[in-house]
């Protein structure tokens, strides 16, 4: 495949395979990536340290303002810092997970973090030509002139048993049932959040991924964009 050209909006609920795929999408298409739900976990983190009530909207924009967050745009080598702290892996705990939806409900957050991602992305486009952008907004608000949008879906107890393999694989405690629960609880807040909900944008390919595998959707995803001209 040649290089892709642009920006590629990987939006959907979690245990749809995106982040897999957003990163070997990448990798394939010599292009950047961008994981934005990485940078929500980060501000949960900053929130959580400092004691602060998820729920509590102005306490949580001050925090979101005051850290200085930094994230790799690599495919093979994602990186995430709070200062110079990596704290990749403690953002995928449960604390984090749990109180994310409150935070990244908080307009002023994402008011921040989305002027970030807009900077990020335009430095990447410059540099290196292309980016794969994953989150729940990036077709819709993010990036909403994006060539190619994409909105990933699968059953929810596919979602389900996808997210407690990948708990195993970490060394996190899971069950199905669980996993479950925790996958459609966040769904739901994540959908009827008044700031910026997880919806599909009109015009996004939506991508059932419930009985494929990575590699198939990877080839369908690099398919779609060889036919709209992304690629060099
Ligand atoms: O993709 P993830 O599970 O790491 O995302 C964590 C949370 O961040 C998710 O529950 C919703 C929020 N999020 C968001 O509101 N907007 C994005 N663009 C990405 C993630």
């Amino acid at each position: 495949a040649g290089a892709l050209r642009g920006v590629v909006a990987l939006d959907g609920p979690s245990g749809t395979g995106k982040t897999t795929v957003a990163r070997k999408l990448a990798a394939k298409l010599s292009a950047g990536y961008l994981d934005t739900g990485a940078m929500y976990r980060v501000v949960t983190l900053a929130v959580l340290r400092a004691g602060v009530d998820p729920a509590d909207a102005e306490r949580v924009a001050e925090v979101a303002r005051s850290i200085e967050l930094n994230i790799g745009t690599s495919p093979e080598r994602p990186s995430v810092a709070l200062g110079d702290e990596d704290v990749a892996a403690e953002i995928r705990g449960p604390e984090v997970t749990l109180a994310v939806s409150p935070v990244s409900a908080v307009p002023a957050v994402r008011e921040l973090l989305v002027a970030e991602q807009r900077r990020i992305i335009a430095e990447v486009v410059d540099a290196q030509g292309g980016i794969v952008v994953e989150g729940r907004d990036i077709g819709t608000v993010v990036t909403p002139d994006s060539p190619l949008k994409v909105f990933l879906t699968a059953s929810s107890d596919v979602r389900a048993k996808r997210r407690s393999a990948q708990d195993s694989a970490a060394g996190r405690e899971s069950t199905v049932d669980d996993a479950k629960a925790s996958v459609e609880r966040r769904d739901k807040l994540d959908s009827t959040r008044t700031a910026s909900p997880l919806r599909k944008a009109e015009d996004a390919v939506p991508v059932d991924t419930s009985e494929l595998n990575i590699d198939q959707v990877i080839v369908a995803l690099a398919e779609l964009a060889s036919q709209r001209g992304l690629l060099s």
